[in-house]
């Protein structure tokens, strides 16, 4: 048992049989859809069940949308892009059409497919121009201002998810999150908080950069249209954002060429926003951006994780680089899978070691595979049967030994970490948002988007109303250098021309497949919080193939471990006896008040259930 079920095991229930599901009739292409739909609400709790389907998204309105589209007749796929849209408008601080992400996608009839429409670095962008003329990393150059603005994948990848597998349009899906940004939504503390963060991180900027009150700033665009009369809004203030509508609504009349054509209305602002900074984008770097279909990475769970039922396999599908998620996720989960269940704190703390491990391949081992081919070689390699079993090695000797060797690349911790920072502050989900939809027949989709930090660049295109990302900063500038989430990365990831930065981010399926049936999604997972996601979705994909509801999974207390900086973070639920072991295993403990901020859904005997994390503001929704 681990901490989880140590925590879990008296809430969970047996399961109640299966009501009779009848499958939401869906009209044939070209049929009308009905006009006046009754949209499921948001659940009053983070925890909800249904019989249909259910969203699970960081923003109630978010999961209404996906709702919303559902009991029209759309399916998961349409549902996520609608959820996706509204999330960029009710939480414009952590993802949107100036952002990028990764859709894991399981479709019963078609198998599973990872979209990766993650931003790339312009193609006149270097490493070098991030350095001083000493070889300093310019500070706050690759997280703030036009220097640090990836080229948008967003838009591309939504309508590149419709193409393919969805049943509606574009105009058909946008219609909540173009409601949302018209008529506004409340301000909740997570966002009142990004808006002063974002205010303060611009002050910064503006002082390094010598700029005197009243000059013109890179700023001045999002302080007109994020700040009420140059402060933050206050929670419960409502937020209507016009600008952002217009934009949406050109993308739903004239598809994505407004945003991607060399003379696209949205591509020539963003062109002269980021040349009015001289910033290296352009409009063509935007017409050559391209979303890549990718093979999921797919692994069957063989050991304590396997399905209890002889008849069934479980299998993981998981997002390949440039997500180091799937990777890092698929390896801890593997050398858990293949070592006995055991009890909490012992079980705890081989997580840990776990992760610690699969955090030191990441950074000597992961970046973009399209530029780096062995980058592909070399997650076979960590995923490897014979690694595994060295890993478990590794895992279950206590208390750990210093220097300990980590990862494929032998890294050790004992190393000295003066250039990893330990980070200022813990965003918890400041730049992203993740979602999870399911459906009762096993149809899912687990998606999270990001702008990286809240609020992204802090650049927002003239009259556009929404922001550029800044995921520049998810390359390493200097390989000794650590970026804003405290991760140090390999020449793999060096920031080039061209180039899609490492990502955390982890949208996450489990599949169980039965007799002679199709495989069929029992779990979907993900987060937001920067590296923190993979511990976080590890820990609740742990949860629930333990038996546990989606609800207690991500409520369940949570430890994080990245490999550098050396420091083990656990948030103040965990039991002293865990802490007491972890410290006797040498790790530095530091308590934070919350590691991530995830959601999650399952399909269990044919009914459904969501949760959205209480460390948030979301609410599931569906039927
Ligand atoms: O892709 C990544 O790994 C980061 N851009 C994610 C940033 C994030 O989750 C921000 N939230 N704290």
């Amino acid at each position: 048992m681990n901490l989880h079920l140590a925590i879990l095991l008296p809430t969970l229930l047996v399961a109640a049989p299966p009501p009779e599901f009848a499958p939401p009739e869906v009209p044939p292409p070209g049929v009308a859809r009905p006009a006046n739909p009754d949209p499921p609400k948001a659940a009053a709790s983070f925890f909800a069940e249904g019989e249909a389907f259910m969203v699970a998204a960081a923003h109630p309105l978010a999961s209404e949308a996906g709702a919303e589209i559902l009991a029209r007749g759309g399916n998961v796929v349409d549902a996520a892009v609608a959820t996706s849209f509204a999330l960029g408008v009710v939480r414009p601080h952590s993802s949107g059409i100036g952002g990028g992400g990764f859709m894991t996608i399981h479709l019963v009839d078609q198998g599973s497919f990872a979209l990766d429409f993650r931003e790339v670095a312009p193609a006149s962008a270097r490493a070098s121009q991030y350095l001083d003329d000493d070889g300093a990393v310019v500070p706050m150059r690759s997280t703030t201002g036009v220097w640090s603005v990836g080229v948008p994948g967003h838009v591309r990848g939504m309508q590149a998810a419709l193409e393919r597998f969805g049943s509606m349009s574009l105009a058909e899906v946008l219609p909540p999150a173009i409601r949302y940004a018209r008529e506004g939504f409340e301000v909740d503390s997570l966002l009142a908080d990004a808006m002063a963060s974002a205010l303060a991180r611009a002050e910064a900027f503006e002082r390094l950069a010598g700029l005197e009150p009243g000059d013109p700033s890179p700023f001045d665009e999002f302080r007109r249209v994020y700040l009420k009369d140059g402060r933050p809004y206050e929670v419960g203030e409502r937020l209507t954002q016009p600008e952002q509508a217009a934009t949406l609504e050109a993308i739903a009349r004239d598809g994505i060429g407004a945003f991607y054509d060399r003379d696209g209305s949205i591509a020539t602002r963003i062109e002269d926003a980021i040349a009015s900074g001289g910033g290296p984008m352009t409009a063509q770097d935007l017409a050559d951006y391209r979303v890549r279909w990718r093979a999921p990475l797919v692994a069957e769970l063989a050991g304590r994780f396997a399905s209890t039922s002889a008849d069934c396999t479980r299998t993981v599908v998981a997002m390949p680089p440039p997500s180091s998620g799937g990777a890092c996720l698929l390896q801890a989960l593997l050398a858990l899978d293949g070592l006995p269940a055991i009890g909490d704190p012992e079980g705890s703390r081989r997580f840990v070691e776990a992760v610690r491990h699969a955090f030191a391949d990441r950074a000597a081992l992961l970046g973009d595979a399209d530029a780096t081919p062995e980058v592909a070689d070399d997650v076979r390699r960590m995923l490897e049967a014979a690694h595994l079993e060295r890993l478990r090695e590794a895992i279950v000797l206590p208390p750990r030994s210093a220097p300990l060797d980590c990862g494929l690349a032998g890294l050790s911790s004992s190393e000295d970490d003066a250039s990893t920072r330990e980070p200022a502050t813990l965003p918890e989900d400041g730049g992203t948002s993740h979602f999870s939809v399911i459906d009762a027949h096993g149809n899912a989709v687990a998606g999270t988007d990001t702008v990286n930090l809240a609020f992204g660049s802090l650049v927002i295109p003239a009259g556009t109303g929404f922001v550029l990302n800044d995921q520049m900063d998810d390359f390493a500038i200097r390989t000794d250098v650590a970026n804003d989430f405290g991760l140090l990365m390999s020449e793999r990831n060096l920031l080039a021309g061209g180039r899609r930065p490492l990502s955390s981010m982890s949208p996450t399926i489990v599949l169980e497949q039965c007799g002679d049936g199709p495989a069929r999604a029992t779990i979907v997972a993900g987060a937001a919080g920067g590296p923190r996601i993979i511990t976080a979705t590890l820990g609740i994909v742990i949860a629930m193939l333990d038996g546990a509801t989606a609800g207690d999974a991500v409520a369940a207390p949570r430890l994080h471990h990245q490999w550098m900086p050396d420091r083990l973070l656990v948030e103040p639920q965990v039991f002293p006896s865990l802490r007491e072991l972890l410290t006797l295993a040498k790790h530095v403990v530091r308590e934070v008040d919350g590691l991530a901020i995830a959601q999650a859904a399952a399909r269990r005997e044919g009914r459904v259930e969501a949760a959205s994390d209480p460390r948030g503001i979301g609410r599931p929704a569906g039927r």
